[in-house]
């Protein structure tokens, strides 16, 4: 599928069919193509945990608004980041690369990072955007339905799925096949509300 009709027919979905099985590899690629979503000094803060228990699911679902997508969709990835991702080993971001490359970005990461707790907080959530929406995209150019979802109660969610610490759950992304189309869309602001030259009107 091409890239703009990707993004054009990606749609929130909330209808799957249960019995549809999406394989492992199939997934994986989708994982995998998720993984290509950029982050801040190639971080790579996302933790993509893929629930498959069909317990944990049904336990997930019951904090998530009982939103019947959680059970029902073919795969259900909770999208995670760590925090302190800028402080564990982060030459090795750079693997591959010169010594003296793997150096300096360490130590660049470090100035960044270093006692700015909003912003190893800030860069999680960019990440994980950057990371659901290529899923997304990814899993509509396969022929799949997806829905973003954040939904739910973090702090039950985290206790639910082991959450380290110094990570957070960021959203929901579910995949599989709609048993119901969309809605027209709805709602759109004009884009010169949107859009803007410049700045912001003064
Ligand atoms: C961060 C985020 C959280 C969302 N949470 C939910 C959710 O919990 N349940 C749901 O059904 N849709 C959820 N949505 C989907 C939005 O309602 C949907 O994207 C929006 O209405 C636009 O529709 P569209 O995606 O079909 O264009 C979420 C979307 C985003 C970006």
């Amino acid at each position: 599928m091409e890239t703009f009709e990707a993004i054009r027919t990606r749609r929130a979905i909330r209808a799957y069919d249960p019995t549809y099985r999406l394989d492992d590899a199939e997934l994986a690629a989708l994982l995998h193509a998720a993984r290509h979503a950029p982050s801040a000094f190639n971080i790579q803060h996302c933790r993509f945990v893929v629930v498959k228990d069909p317990a944990l699911r049904a336990q997930l679902r019951k904090v998530a608004w009982d939103q019947a997508q959680v059970t029902d969709a073919s795969a259900l990835v909770v999208i995670c980041a760590d925090m302190a991702a800028w402080k564990k080993d982060p030459a090795r971001y750079f693997n591959g690369a010169p010594k003296a490359v793997q150096d300096q970005m360490a130590g660049m990461i470090r100035d960044y990072y270093m006692g700015r707790e909003w912003v190893q907080r800030d860069e999680t959530m960019r990440s994980a955007g950057l990371a659901a929406q290529t899923l997304m995209l990814a899993a509509t150019a396969r022929g799949y339905q997806t829905c973003p979802m954040d939904g739910f109660d973090y702090d039950a969610v985290g206790k639910l799925i082991n959450l380290p610490d110094d990570h957070v759950v960021a959203m929901f992304v579910v995949i599989g096949k709609a048993t119901q189309e969309a809605a027209p869309r709805v709602g759109a602001l004009p884009d010169g509300e949107v859009i803007l030259t410049d700045r912001f009107p003064g």
